[in-house]
């Protein structure tokens, strides 16, 4: 663990393994931090706050831009690690994940002359202005999904706007993120960056609680984001909640072709075997193009090639863990069961051959569903797709909106007034028309409703997440000094 510049052990001297999902073979060992350890940590971001938000903004800048370059040289190592320890294929997930945390850093370093406040005209003899402020300490949690670039989202524009982070890796990821901290590490002050591994319930819930942290930013289960808030509410400090979704995919009738039939697979992230919080899993195809559709949909799906994550050739690896692997099974079994539901393609795992060695699930999807089923309803977070047919437009936007997530959305049509007025009316925080992609530096991303609160990625994102405003007036018409 990364504490005050200095590599350590837990002070208990516990550890971790860290398993490759894809071989189920055990590739590193971490410390497991607790309380004690947090505490440390810290009191190191505490000491190093003071120094670190008086350095000239654009002095800090230049470090993350630094930094950026650094990790630009580091891509294929990151990538390794990155691929090993979550079973992300190293091709289509890995080293674009490596490439975008370098690109994260070069973003926010780029910013850092954008710490403005403003000048208000309250009155003609008065100067009034805002100062935008670090806030401290920040606690950051993060998942094991993406576990590097969520990292330097965090680390990035809290560092650029002057506070100083305790961050803690997800327990089944944290080489990558290890690694990104020690390229960073050469370039900052001891203390400003420091990087923790644990179990959720043990540092996780001792870096939420601590009351010298002053800013919470967590990702992660809808769940465990309740508990950080609860845990914030004790002392009003701010948080950020990037949680889960369900996001819905709308397919309206003169889409039945075949970028768009590409723009599902992507959208629904199956190369990311969905452990994805956008992920497009609720697929909403009109009547007239249902069975069309799916059918090609089912072809592209099948056709992914899946197996070792380090392996040049894969499209898409492995589960996270056993615990989201039999999680992931549990709902394609009850799938199966289901007496109305239809399974297009997938199925649950192979038992025997090469995939069986590793946590594989096929790509699955479920036709003719209901948005009432369970499938349908709660983040899956694997593979396992459920197309539901509509066929009015108010029908489909009722249903896309019947949900307690509201994060990602997607809508597919040549009618661009159509598209749009969809987009306006699903209820979530980021909606793609004719596109499935990932989020990119510059645009304000998060969640509605029970998918979080709080924005990443873009400028605002790092003035109304990391700093806070201080108004200060100046009365500019004070009586003269009396005479000596
Ligand atoms: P999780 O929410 O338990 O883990 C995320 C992070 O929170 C990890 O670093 C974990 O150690 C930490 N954590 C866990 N319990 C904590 C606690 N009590 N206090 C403080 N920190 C705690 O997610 P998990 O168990 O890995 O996955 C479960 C489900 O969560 C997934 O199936 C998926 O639905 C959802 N999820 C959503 C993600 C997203 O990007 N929005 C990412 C990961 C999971
Ligand atoms: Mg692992």
């Amino acid at each position: 663990m990364l504490i005050n510049g200095q590599w350590t052990d837990a002070l208990s001297g516990e550890t971790l393994d860290v398993e490759n999902p894809g071989r189920k073979t055990i590739v590193g060992t971490v410390p497991r931090g607790h309380g004690e350890d947090v505490d440390a940590a810290v009191n190191a971001a505490s000491k190093a706050f003071d120094a670190w938000r008086k350095v000239a903004p654009r002095d800090r800048g230049k470090i993350l831009l630094s930094i950026a370059t650094a990790l630009e040289q580091q891509v294929e190592p990151m990538a390794l690690a990155i691929a090993t320890e979550t079973g992300n294929a190293i091709r289509t997930q890995a080293r674009p994940e490596a490439g975008a945390a370098a690109d994260i850093f070069r973003f926010f370093g780029g910013l850092a002359s954008e710490l403005k406040g403003e000048q208000i005209p309250l009155n003609e003899n008065m100067l009034s202005y805002s100062r935008r402020e670090p806030i401290g300490v920040v606690g950051a949690i993060i998942p094991w999904n993406a576990p590097v670039l969520l990292a330097a989202l965090k680390i990035a524009p809290a560092l650029c706007a002057g506070n100083t982070m305790v961050l803690k890796t997800a327990e089944d990821a944290p080489l990558g993120v290890l690694l990104l901290a020690r390229v960073a590490q050469e370039f900052l002050p001891d203390g400003v960056l420091n990087v923790l591994t644990g179990l959720g319930h043990e540092c996780g819930a001792a870096i939420a609680e601590h009351p010298q942290i002053r800013k919470l930013s967590f990702t992660g289960s809808t769940s465990v984001g309740k508990s950080i808030m609860r845990a914030a509410s004790d002392r009003i400090a701010p948080v950020s909640l990037e949680l889960g979704g369900k996001s819905p995919s709308i397919v309206f009738p003169d889409a039945n072709e075949d970028w768009v039939v590409d723009g599902i697979v992507t959208a629904m992230r199956f190369t990311r075997q969905s452990q994805s919080c956008t992920a497009g899993s609720r697929l909403f195809l009109h009547e007239d193009i249902f069975e069309p559709f799916l059918e090609k949909l089912a072809g592209r799906a099948a056709a992914l090639k899946m197996g070792d994550p380090l392996d040049e050739a894969t499209d898409m690896g492995a589960i996270i863990n056993k615990k989201q692997f039999d999680k992931v099974c549990g709902y394609i079994d009850e799938g199966l069961a289901l007496p109305d539901a239809r399974l297009v393609t997938g199925g649950m795992p192979d038992t025997e051959g090469p995939l069986s060695e590793g946590y594989f699930s096929h790509p699955t999807i479920f036709a003719d569903g209901s948005n009432d089923w369970r499938l349908a309803r709660e983040e899956i977070f694997g593979p396992v797709l459920v197309a539901i047919k509509w066929r009015d437009e108010a029908e489909v936007i009722r249903m896309a909106n019947d949900s307690h997530y509201g994060l990602a959305a997607f809508v597919w049509s040549r009618d661009i007034g159509q598209a749009l007025r969809t987009a306006h009316q699903v209820e979530a925080g980021w909606v793609q028309v004719n596109q499935g992609i990932g989020q990119l530096p510059g645009q304000s991303y998060g969640g509605t409703k029970q998918s979080g609160i709080g924005r990443e990625y873009s400028l605002e994102s790092m003035l109304d997440s990391f700093t806070q405003k201080k108004s200060v007036t100046v009365n500019l018409d004070i009586p003269a000094p009396p005479a000596p």
